[in-house]
């Protein structure tokens, strides 16, 4: 299939001035230019013919990979299963170099794809959608932009991301300091010159673990901050083989069903072996091999993993291990290894290099769990033990994930009540796809859904063609509005609870999973933990039933 004959731009012409703008109609209105609005757009305005727009904060189209530059910014989903699948022409025509490619070849990537299927005319740049109303007389979304326009619109649907409102951590005297500072997920365009500069790094998520290993290559010292220690496998990236790219031409199908079908989106599928019931001599080659391959299919290497404490106990011992190999001083080779949680129930960043990093001269490692932050100063970050002089400090400290771009948007559904009001003590939807009280307004990748524990093209790609499909539906059948009804929210909360407390996912307190890096967000286990394969069904009984659990009007 192909999406190339693409009509007309049907954007509105120009950009009304700010003040006494008018009303412009439409007929949906998409809040996000990544991986999610772009196709949404193609979806919506090429084959429903709708009158479809995305509005986007940044000055570029990508999302994730426009706003996160910082050094040693990569994917790790294989850089194959990272791609579109809608298109199986896309696929062939599109030449990955690496098996984790770097930021800038993954924005070449997105900006291929809003060419390739003309999506740009349709694409409102640095703009900031700041507020909408549900009007329920004329049952249209009224959608503010800080450019000061005005949209009405049926149908509303954010691609805000899951990750991309940045967790800046509210740390006495920042204001203050002398030198300079960044967030890794709002990375200047023009790069950060480290040479001969002092730099502090805080956060030892994905983002923390890619960054210190490039950021130590030219700074004169670098110092890590790190408040929870991490597992991490090696990424053992390297460029494509001919025969590797050669393979995905062949089998885009039987990829595509693989990553269907799989608990996390990925290509790969999880070993029906468990860890506890192989010998541990085997088990430890096992553990071996995948580390040699390197990547996320290490977790893949046992069923029980991430359902038994005692099976995950023997990764988490063998990856321990290997810590206190590779790191030579003792006292950092115990601080990196002293992991509190289970292996994979927070995710597992892969590296390149990471703990070789310590072994530099140049790096040192501050356990705040031993000695926490006390405040930042012009010098530097003073910690109860000691003040680290610095130049420049990147905050590695992750996102608001999930509700966090949702929140900041005014949303005010049916009879008044905020999206905050109804979210106070955490998110509660159906499928991660529809709020009650918030008629025609789809959530990409919403909390509820399988989001941040997928690979999130497909994931992403399963939402847009079941929002696609439930507009069309409701167009065929000359039905105004689609709301879910509060009975299946809430059974399908219980669900997600439920999914979560069959793993180990839950049990870990400082996880971002369950909104504990912000402080005063509600704990609550926000994607769904039950497996892509099994919410993709759950999905598509749904729709095939008529949309059961949906209140549908005329
Ligand atoms: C550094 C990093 C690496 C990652 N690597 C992987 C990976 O390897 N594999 C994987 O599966 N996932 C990965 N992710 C998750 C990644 O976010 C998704 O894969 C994917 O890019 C999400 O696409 P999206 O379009 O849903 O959201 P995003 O890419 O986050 O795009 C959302 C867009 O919405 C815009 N926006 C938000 N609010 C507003 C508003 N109010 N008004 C206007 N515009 C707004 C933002 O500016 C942004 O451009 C990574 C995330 C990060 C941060
Ligand atoms: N493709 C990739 O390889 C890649 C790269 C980057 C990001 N991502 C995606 O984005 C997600 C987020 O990754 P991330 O690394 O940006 O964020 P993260 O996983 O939330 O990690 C943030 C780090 O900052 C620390 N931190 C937060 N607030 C702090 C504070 N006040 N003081 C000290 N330390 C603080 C956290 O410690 P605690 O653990 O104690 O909270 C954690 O170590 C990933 O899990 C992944 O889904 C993927």
């Amino acid at each position: 299939m192909t999406d190339r004959a693409a009509p007309a731009s049907n954007a509105p012409a120009s950009r009304p001035e700010a003040a006494g703008a008018s009303l412009q109609h439409l007929d949906a209105l998409i809040i996000g230019a990544g991986f999610s609005g772009m196709y949404q757009l193609l979806r919506l305005r090429d084959h429903l013919r709708l009158k479809a727009l995305v509005v986007e904060a940044g000055d570029g189209v990508g999302g994730t990979w426009y706003w996160n530059r910082y050094p040693g910014a990569r994917c790790d989903s294989e850089s194959h299963s990272y791609s579109y699948y809608f298109d199986d022409d896309l696929v062939r025509e599109w030449e990955w170099s690496e098996r984790y490619p770097a930021q800038p070849e993954i924005l070449r990537y997105l900006n291929h794809v809003a060419d390739r299927y003309r999506l740009r005319p349709d694409i409102r740049l640095n703009t900031r959608v700041t507020a909408a109303r549900y009007d329920a007389s004329s049952n249209r979304w009224l959608v503010d932009t800080d450019a000061g326009e005005r949209f009405s619109v049926q149908f509303l649907i954010t691609a805000v991301g899951c990750l991309s409102a940045a967790n800046i951590p509210d740390i006495p005297g920042l204001a203050d300091f002398a030198g300079r500072w960044y967030h890794t997920g709002e990375w200047p365009h023009e790069g950060v010159d480290f040479t001969g500069r002092r730099v502090g790094l805080i956060g030892t998520g994905s983002t923390g673990i890619q960054a210190a290993p490039v950021i130590a290559e030219s700074a004169a010292h670098l110092t890590v901050f790190q408040r929870t220690a991490n597992y991490s496998m090696p990424a053992h990236n390297a460029p494509l083989s001919e025969e590797f790219k050669q393979y995905v031409r062949e089998h885009v199908d039987e990829i595509r069903k693989v990553m269907h079908a799989t608990t996390n989106g990925h290509p790969f599928t999880i070993a029906e072996r468990s860890a506890l019931d192989t010998p541990a001599e085997q088990r430890d080659a096992l553990y071996e091999a995948a580390w040699q391959k390197g990547g996320l299919q290490f977790r893949g290497t046992f069923k029980d993993l991430l359902t038994d404490q005692a099976a995950n106990d023997t990764a988490a011992e063998f990856i321990k291990a290997k810590i206190r190999q590779i790191v030579k001083d003792p006292v950092k080779a115990a601080v990196l290894s002293d992991i509190d949680h289970p292996f994979a129930a927070k995710r597992p960043p892969i590296d390149t290099d990471y703990f070789e990093t310590f072994n530099r001269d140049n790096v040192a490692l501050v356990d705040l769990r031993a000695s926490p932050i006390v405040a930042i100063t012009p010098q530097g970050i003073r910690t109860k033990d000691a003040l680290h002089r610095l130049d420049i400090i990147v905050f590695a400290t992750g996102f608001d994930a999930l509700t966090g771009a949702l929140l900041k948007i005014e949303i005010e559904g049916r009879d008044g009540i905020t999206l905050r009001q109804a979210w106070r003590a955490g998110p509660r939807n159906y499928l991660g796809l529809q709020v009650p009280g918030f008629p025609n307004l789809f959530t990409i990748t919403g909390p509820g859904s399988p989001s941040v524990l997928c690979n999130l093209p497909p994931q992403i790609e399963q939402h847009v063609d079941w929002i696609t499909a439930c507009i069309r539906h409701l167009r065929e059948h000359g039905i105004a509005r689609i709301e879910p009804v509060d009975e299946a929210a809430d059974t399908w909360q219980r669900e997600v609870d439920a999914a979560a407390k069959a793993t180990l996912l839950a049990d870990v307190k400082h996880s971002w999973y369950l909104g504990a890096n912000v402080p005063g967000k509600p704990r609550v286990f926000m994607p769904y933990a039950g497996g892509f394969g099994r919410y993709r069904d759950k999905c598509e009984e749904v729709a095939r039933t008529g949309y059961a659990g949906f209140r549908l009007e005329r």
